[in-house]
């Protein structure tokens, strides 16, 4: 008998087929048992009638208890009512293994019990479907750059210096030298770009961060665009058609798992480029307006980026910060060096800063005085220096924190259910 995934049973309506899988749930009504079956491209309900099964099956079908793995053989029925459409009329069952106290049961559990499970609740529809919007979002991003003749070049996960300050390095040792985690893969980004032109990194970044809060993760996935010969208004240009692209991507081929997550998707299909920019300047000035106590030079909080964010429908660039709140890379305004060509771009709906990108300085002195200004150790740079010596040119690029990303597609309260094993102050297992 063939086997299919639950997601293509409705190609295969009116035949007798099989289904690896896993029992979610199952109710009964003394001659009929309503089995919910899932495997991982779906959930299905199969339906077992006592007089249409051979002697003995209904009882041990009836013993069988939630997440023991199983095989069903049936008639694959049209059925209106049900999400997937269809519904399957069982003729056989071969249970895998029987599964014994599965410790995520229908009723309510706290968030520390589900996340010392996460092993397991990772099974949930809500969470196999934010897992499933989650890869979706990746590979909308990737077919975007892919397109734009991005080029993929992975940057290293241990690094000799710090990207993104030192406040919030992971230190190891690689032998007997130090070493750390990456915080950012730009800086090498920044090195192939003077060799590829446009490229872009995807992989793990890790920040010590000993901040808990909803939208912060010790470990989370950065996608890091890097584009030689481009401005800081050219970049925003590619982050908000990306970031169009990925919602239109997401509402088309994740309906059903949006639906799952109970999502507001009207809100989502209104996102359309551009995305309307201010100042950090008028962004200060719109917060001391509605009550905040914040200055110019004041780096914003959560609070404020909600703020700021709900003043509009799209996502909002905040461009042009302090020079001394960012990091020491940044191109200052040839206008007014005291601001930096920068811009965080802000989700709506409260879920923060998801985009943050800048134009890079391009000038050797500037940026040597700019490692003596900030501490840094020039030599662990000086390979940073020499892409302004050999043919030094104008460059831009950003990274989109993808957990955050997924936070705001998913209509997520916190970034923990975002990426499959969080790691999060506190919290390493499993
Ligand atoms: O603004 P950040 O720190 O920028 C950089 O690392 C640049 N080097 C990127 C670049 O230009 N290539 O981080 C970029 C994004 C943030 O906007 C946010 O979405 C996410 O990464 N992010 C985090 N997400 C989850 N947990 C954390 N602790 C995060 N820190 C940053
Ligand atoms: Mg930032």
């Amino acid at each position: 008998m063939k086997t299919v995934s639950i997601s293509h049973l409705g190609q295969h309506i009116g035949e007798e087929v099989a289904v690896n899988g896993w029992l979610h749930a199952k109710r009964s009504s003394g001659k009929i048992l309503f089995l919910q079956i899932r495997d991982g491209s779906g959930f299905v309900q199969a339906v077992m009638v006592r007089s249409e099964v051979p002697d003995g099956v209904f009882a041990e079908v009836s013993a069988l208890t939630q997440e023991s793995s199983l095989r069903i053989a049936g008639i694959v029925k049209t059925d209106e009512r049900a999400h997937s459409g269809v519904e399957m009329q069982a003729t056989a069952l071969e249970i895998v293994q029987l599964s014994h106290d599965y410790p995520i049961t229908p009723k309510e559990h706290g968030v520390d019990f589900l996340m010392d499970h996460r092993h397991l609740w990772i099974r949930a529809p809500r969470q196999r479907s934010i897992l499933k919007i989650r890869a979706e979002i990746i590979r909308a991003i990737r077919s975007f750059l892919d397109d734009r003749e991005f080029t993929q070049v992975d940057s290293p996960i241990l690094t000799p210096s710090s990207c993104e300050g030192t406040t919030n390095l992971f230190h190891t040792k690689y032998f007997d030298e130090d070493a750390y985690l990456t915080q950012s893969g730009q800086l090498y980004m920044e090195a192939a770009a003077m060799a590829l032109g446009r490229v872009y990194s995807f992989g793990p970044t890790f920040r010590a961060e000993k901040s808990k809060t909803r939208r912060h993760l010790i470990e989370f996935w950065m996608i890091e665009p890097e584009m030689a010969f481009t401005t800081h208004e050219e970049s925003l240009q590619i982050q908000e058609e990306l970031i169009a692209y990925v919602i239109a991507h997401v509402l088309e081929h994740c309906a059903q798992e949006l639906r799952t997550l109970d999502r507001d998707t009207e809100k989502l299909a209104r996102i359309a480029a551009p995305f309307p920019r201010i100042s950090y300047d008028e962004a200060v000035a719109m917060l001391q307006k509605s009550g905040h106590e914040i200055a110019w030079g004041d780096d914003f909080g959560a609070p404020h980026e909600s703020e700021i964010a709900a003043q509009f429908e799209q996502p909002v660039f905040v461009e042009r910060y302090p020079t001394a709140l960012k990091a020491f890379y940044m191109k200052p305004d040839p206008d007014r060096p005291e601001v930096v060509l920068c811009a965080d771009l802000l989700a709506p709906e409260g879920y923060g800063e998801i985009i943050g990108g800048s134009q890079r300085i391009d000038n050797a002195e500037l940026l040597f005085q700019r490692f003596e200004e900030h501490q840094l150790p020039a030599d662990a740079y000086s390979w940073y220096l020499d892409l302004r010596k050999y043919g030094s040119a104008p460059h831009s690029g950003f990274g989109l924190g993808l957990e955050r990303t997924v936070a705001w597609i998913c209509g997520l309260e916190h970034v923990r259910e975002t990426i499959p094993f969080p790691r999060l102050l506190y919290r390493l297992y499993p």
